[in-house]
C-alpha cells in the first residue's frame, strides 16, 4: 500500500528567520550590543536566509532588548537578495523604521482582547485602526507590509481562542494591504487538529499562499504543526535560529521552532529552502554559546556536539 499526503507538498518553502527579533527580544539582563546582533544577522544571511526579521521599533520601555534597533540596522552588511524587516506597532515605529532603512515592516495584532491589551496597550479594534495609516504610509514609501495575528489557538490570559476571531483579524490585515499574514501560536500549545481548524477558518477568505505559520515550540508540537500546515498548502514558515526566544507578554512561552529543525525536516521532504544547514547549525551554536545557554535546536545539537 502507498500512503500519500492529503495534498502534494510544495517543492519550495520560504523561511522567515525571526531569531534576531522574536528570539533576542526575550533576553533578560542587559541589552545585547548592536555589534553582536548585526553579526548574528550577517551570519544568518551568509547561511542562506533571505528573510530576516532584524529589529523592532517598539517602545523601549516595553521591550528593552529592541532599543538599539536603529543601530543594528546601520551595522548590518546589507545584501540586495535579503529582506531585512522590523516590527512597527504604530506611526512612530514606522517613522523610525523607515529612517533606519528597513526593507519591510510588520504590524502585529492579536485574536484575543487580553493579549492585545498586554502586548500593545489597546484593544484589537484600536490596534487595527492604528495599523491602517502605518500600512498605507509604508506602501506609499514602497515598503512591503506583513501582518501578524498572535494567540491564534490559545491565549495565555483567556484560554481557547475561536478560529473565527483569528479569521476576522487576518482578513482586516489583508484588507489594509498586508501581503501576508503570519499566524502565531504564541504560547506553543497548538496541536495539528486545532491548527487545521484555525487554518480552515482563516483560509475561507484568504488564499493559503498569503498565510504563514509562526509556531512556538513550548509543548514540542511546532514541527507537527508545520507539517500539517504544509500539507494544507502553506509555504511560508517563521522560525528562530537555535530556538531562541519566547514572548515577553506570554509567560512561559518558549522560543519559536528552531530554524535548524525546520530546515532539516524540509530538506528531508525534498523541499528547497536555499539554506545551508551545516553553516546555520554553526551560527546557532555560536549564539547559544555567546548567550551562555544550551542550544535549543535538536538538529543543532546533533550536528555541532
Ligand atoms: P503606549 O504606551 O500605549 O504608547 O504603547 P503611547 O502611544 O501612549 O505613547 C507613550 C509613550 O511611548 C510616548 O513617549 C511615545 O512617544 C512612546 P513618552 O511621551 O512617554 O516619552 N512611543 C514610542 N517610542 C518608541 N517607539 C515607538 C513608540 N510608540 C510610542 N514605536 C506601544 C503602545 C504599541 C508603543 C507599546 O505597547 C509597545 O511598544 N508594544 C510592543 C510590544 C512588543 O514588542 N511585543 C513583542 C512583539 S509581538 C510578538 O512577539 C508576537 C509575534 O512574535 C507573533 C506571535 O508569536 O504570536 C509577532
Ligand atoms: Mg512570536
Amino acid at each position: 500500500m502507498t500512503f500519500k499526503a492529503a495534498r502534494p507538498i510544495t517543492k519550495q518553502v520560504k523561511v522567515v528567520e525571526v531569531g534576531p527579533r522574536d528570539g533576542l527580544q526575550n533576553e533578560s539582563g542587559p541589552m545585547l550590543g548592536a555589534a553582536i546582533k548585526s553579526t548574528l544577522i550577517n551570519q544568518l544571511a551568509a547561511a542562506g536566509l533571505t528573510h530576516i526579521e532584524a529589529a523592532a521599533f517598539v517602545h523601549p520601555r516595553w521591550v528593552p532588548q529592541m532599543a538599539n534597533s536603529a543601530e543594528v540596522m546601520q551595522l548590518i552588511t546589507r545584501h540586495n537578495h535579503v529582506s531585512y524587516s522590523a516590527l512597527t506597532p504604530n506611526m512612530q515605529g514606522l517613522e523610525r523604521a523607515l529612517e533606519a532603512g528597513v526593507d519591510e515592516v510588520a504590524v502585529f495584532g492579536a485574536a484575543s482582547e487580553s493579549f492585545s491589551q498586554q502586548n500593545t496597550n489597546c484593544s484589537i479594534a484600536e490596534a487595527l485602526t492604528r495599523f491602517e495609516p502605518v500600512a498605507k504610509a509604508a506602501l506609499d514609501a514602497g515598503i512591503k507590509v506583513r501582518g501578524y495575528v498572535s494567540v491564534v489557538v490559545d491565549c495565555p490570559y483567556e484560554g481557547v481562542v475561536s478560529p473565527s476571531a483569528v479569521a476576522q483579524v487576518a482578513e482586516q490585515l489583508i484588507q489594509m494591504g498586508c501581503y501576508e499574514v503570519s499566524l502565531g501560536d504564541t504560547i506553543g500549545s497548538a496541536t495539528p487538529a486545532r491548527m487545521l481548524d484555525m487554518l480552515n477558518a482563516v483560509s475561507q477568505n484568504i488564499p493559503v499562499s498569503q498565510l504563514a505559520g509562526h509556531c512556538h515550540n513550548t509543548y514540542g508540537q511546532a514541527l507537527a504543526n508545520v507539517l500539517c500546515m504544509l500539507e494544507a498548502g502553506v509555504t511560508t514558515f517563521d522560525s528562530s535560529v537555535a530556538g531562541l526566544g519566547g514572548c515577553p507578554y506570554a509567560k512561559g512561552a518558549s522560543g519559536n521552532l528552531a530554524t535548524e529543525d525546520l530546515v532539516y525536516m524540509l530538506h528531508g521532504l525534498g523541499i528547497h529552502t536555499g539554506i545551508q544547514l551545516d553553516r546555520l547549525a554553526r551560527v546557532g551554536q555560536s549564539i547559544s554559546d555567546l548567550l551562555g545557554r544550551p542550544n535549543g535546536s535538536h538538529v543543532g545539537q546533533a550536528m555541532t556536539f
